[in-house]
């Protein structure tokens, strides 16, 4: 028998709301299996630096690299909330984690999952990836202000891609591409703009594309991407793309998709020298917190994703089958609060075997 240790880190807003029956679920489908699970908490977040002044400690970092995995909800203090610096949680937190586990893809599926309400007229069957770069881009800080608050002020960001960053995740997507059915890569930069980062992505594309003929490669401006992630985002098979771009189209992905209660990701270090981390796409969301409604269905999807992540194949797949059963069901009826999808999704989980 086996059994996983993993962190816990449940966050603000509805993080804790949505993480609590991502826990029930991963418990109940281990039940039946002799895996057993243990789970260590662990208060992070707005509120424990508004009451401790920790973002990240050293030794709580160290202490997260020694689970096989870590759970991850939300986290970011409420917009009105001006006792907490615009970002500081997310940068010295989540960011930090990301960069300093390694996190190089942020995995990103987006499946339109029968039942489920697409805003679009004709969505088709939609079922992508986005390996998204998680550790560099404009996300690492790059830059600064000079002359600040005068006419001349000048504000940089600075975009960083290395060629070993940007190698290892579009060699992941093309590993990915290749494992999929239809076999198709999306490179989605600006090239004709931003010149030196996009002709880096691109020339790494051409370079690790004769390792996978079996893969068809195709190339979108990330305007552009987002045009057929609207009008035919079935087409799209996996997508590979820097930091920031992913982030936006998985936002969008998500909508797509039926809502961003519905987007899981994982933050996956590749060679497995520190813990992956997974956390549903979307945010604190202050605006619902505290209410019981917000949906936990991504953050139980991306628990799936781990149980992937763990090799727990099976019990992934009940989850992602007992989430299907209970999306295919939601269609016309009243929206539920986040326990009742909690306890309908374990439900399910009863009449799923694999
Ligand atoms: P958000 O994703 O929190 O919310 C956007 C909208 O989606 C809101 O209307 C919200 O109510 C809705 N929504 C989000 N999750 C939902 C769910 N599970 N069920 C139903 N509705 C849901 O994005 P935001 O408002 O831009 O950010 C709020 C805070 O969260 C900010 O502090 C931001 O920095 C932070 N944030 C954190 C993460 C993370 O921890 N991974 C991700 C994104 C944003
Ligand atoms: C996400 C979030 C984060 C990101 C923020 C909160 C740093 O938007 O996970 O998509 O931009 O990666
Ligand atoms: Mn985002």
């Amino acid at each position: 028998t086996r059994n996983i240790d993993l962190a816990v880190i449940p966050g603000d807003g509805i993080g804790p709301e949505v993480v609590e029956q991502a826990v029930r679920v991963v418990e109940a489908v281990l039940a039946d299996t002799d895996t057993g699970v243990s789970l260590t908490e662990y208060e992070l977040g707005a509120h424990h630096w508004l009451a401790t002044g920790e973002t990240l400690s050293d030794a709580t970092l160290e202490s997260l690299r020694g689970h096989e995995a870590i759970l991850f909800g939300a986290v970011g203090a409420a917009p009105g909330d001006t006792r907490v610096p615009s970002g500081l949680i997310e940068r010295e937190l989540l960011l930090k984690l990301r960069f300093s586990l390694d996190h190089c893809v942020n995995l990103r599926p987006s499946r339109l999952y029968p039942g489920t309400g697409s805003p679009l007229r004709n969505p088709g069957q939609i079922d992508f990836v986005v390996v998204r770069e998680g550790t560099e881009g404009p996300y690492v800080g790059n830059g600064g202000v000079i002359r600040q608050g005068t006419e001349f002020e000048i504000a940089t960001e600075v975009s960083l891609n290395t060629a070993h960053g940007v190698r290892r995740v579009v060699r992941d997507a093309f590993e990915r591409a290749a494992a999929r059915p239809r076999h198709k890569l999306t490179l989605v930069h600006k090239h004709n703009v931003l010149v030196h980062a996009g002709h880096l992505w691109r020339r790494t594309v051409e370079e690790i594309a004769p390792d996978f003929p079996e893969v068809a490669v195709d190339y979108l401006h990330v305007d552009a991407a987002t045009i057929f992630l609207v009008t035919d985002p079935a087409r799209f098979d996996v997508i590979v793309t820097d930091n920031l771009f992913g982030d936006i189209l998985t936002d969008l992905a998500g909508a797509v998709t039926g809502g961003i209660g519905l987007a899981a990701s994982g933050n996956i270090n590749l060679d497995g020298t520190a813990p992956s981390m997974f956390e549903p796409v979307h945010g604190s969301a202050p605006d619902i917190a505290g209410q019981g409604i917000a949906d936990p269905t991504a953050a139980i999807l991306s628990a799936a994703l781990m149980l992937h992540h763990l090799g727990l194949d099976d019990a992934a797949v009940r989850i992602e089958q007992a989430v299907a059963n209970d999306v295919e069901q939601r269609s016309g009826t009243k929206p539920r609060g986040t326990a009742a999808v909690g306890d309908s999704i374990v439900a399910a989980l009863r009449g799923v075997t694999v």
